[in-house]
């Protein structure tokens, strides 16, 4: 939590994360260079190295787009997604090194500077099969550039989280690039049909998950009717679980109603770090925790506990018999808020 700024924090977490993507580069690596000496002996190493680096960036791109729905269907992969950034810079690199070979291998015999060649060196934008895809990539890798130069959490700190989130929304933008880049690219030569079922597989993963997790987050969205009075019933008190919220939209904003020893507290969903959803989360030593990086708020005032400084906009609720009302009108971010007494 943003109290100063160090470069990393390491903690044992961050370096067995590390460690673990390390292992996974090494052995796909060895897997990839081993595979081609014994089924394609006759392939150059350039070809094999920028190959391995090209599918090493596409796959954990993948990782990346698919660990945020995964996680809101089953908590057991957040563990996952707690330094996805590591991930994201690390497919970076791995998209970089890849890049930066393929225009040495195919443009630096060039008479023009190797990247105006990039551009230059294909203009048939009107052929399917002859399409510069080159340019595809390295626009995408444009996109990975910014995201991996601005994911440190001063970027975070200094755009604010709702810009900093935008700006990495882009990361979409350059997964569809890189479909195309491979889809016009690699796959127009290719005679095995491996390339083919892994761009597939991914393509069908990501998006079906992506549309469940929506639609199932859409079903929390449902606006709920407001009978007129300036309170809107929500749910039962029954519908909470022990030291754990329920998400409700109201006003347009994301809200979570926490129960926690014997009370009832509101404050909006968006943690102040990188949005994630509080509401997922849970009340542990009394305070809210962020199922992504663990920023804690009070579920009283939705202020983080000194000596951190984040703060989220809290709500009145109300209790008739068992059912749980609030006040769609959020209170400023860290107002006190007497919580409900559960009698
Ligand atoms: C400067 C940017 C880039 C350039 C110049 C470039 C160039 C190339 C070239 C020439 C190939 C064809 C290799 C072959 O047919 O053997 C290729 C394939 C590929 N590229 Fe890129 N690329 C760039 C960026 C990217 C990025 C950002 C990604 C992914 C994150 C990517 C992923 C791939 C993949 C998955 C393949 C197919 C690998 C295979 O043949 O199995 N490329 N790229
Ligand atoms: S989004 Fe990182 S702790 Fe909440």
């Amino acid at each position: 939590m943003s109290v100063s700024y160090a470069s990393i924090l390491w903690n044992k977490q961050k370096k067995k994360y590390d460690l673990g993507i390390l292992i996974f580069v090494l052995s796909f690596t060895t897997l990839f260079f081993g595979g081609h000496v014994i089924l394609h002996p006759d392939a150059t190493f350039e070809t094999i190295f920028i190959r391995n680096f090209g599918l090493l960036a596409f796959l954990l791109l993948h990782v990346v787009l698919i660990i945020g729905p995964l996680a809101r269907l089953n908590t057991k992969y957040l563990i996952i997604l707690y330094n996805r950034r590591h991930l994201g810079v690390t497919m970076f690199i791995m998209a970089a090194i890849h890049g930066v070979f393929s225009i040495l291998n195919f443009h630096s015999l060039s008479n023009i500077n190797p990247i105006k060649s990039v551009f230059l060196s294909n203009l048939n934008y009107d052929s399917i099969i002859e399409f510069p895809f080159q340019v595809l990539g390295f626009t995408a890798l444009l996109i990975l550039a910014l995201m991996a130069t601005t994911s440190h959490d001063f970027w975070l700190k200094n755009l604010g989280p709702k810009l900093w989130k935008s700006l990495h929304m882009l990361v979409y933008l350059a997964y569809a690039l890189i479909i195309l880049h491979v889809v016009l690219g690699a796959l127009q030569n290719e005679t095995s049909p491996i390339l083919f079922g892994v761009v597939l597989l991914g393509f069908v993963s990501i998006s079906s998950l992506h549309v469940y997790t929506g639609l199932k987050e859409r079903n929390v969205d449902e606006p709920i009717d407001t009978n007129k009075s300036d309170f809107i019933k929500v749910c039962d008190i029954s519908d909470i679980t022990e030291d754990r919220a329920k998400i409700f939209t109201v006003s347009g904003e994301r809200v979570a109603i926490f129960k926690y020893d014997g009370k009832l507290s509101a404050v909006n969903n968006f943690c102040k770090h990188q949005g994630g959803p509080l509401g997922e989360g849970k009340v542990v030593d009394g305070c809210i925790t962020c199922p992504w990086h663990g920023y804690q708020y009070l579920p009283h005032n939705g202020q983080s506990p000194p000596p951190f400084t984040e703060k989220v906009a809290t709500y009145k609720l109300k209790l008739e018999a068992t059912e749980i009302w609030i006040d769609p009108k959020p209170f400023a971010e860290g107002t006190e808020v007497t919580p409900i007494m559960i009698l």
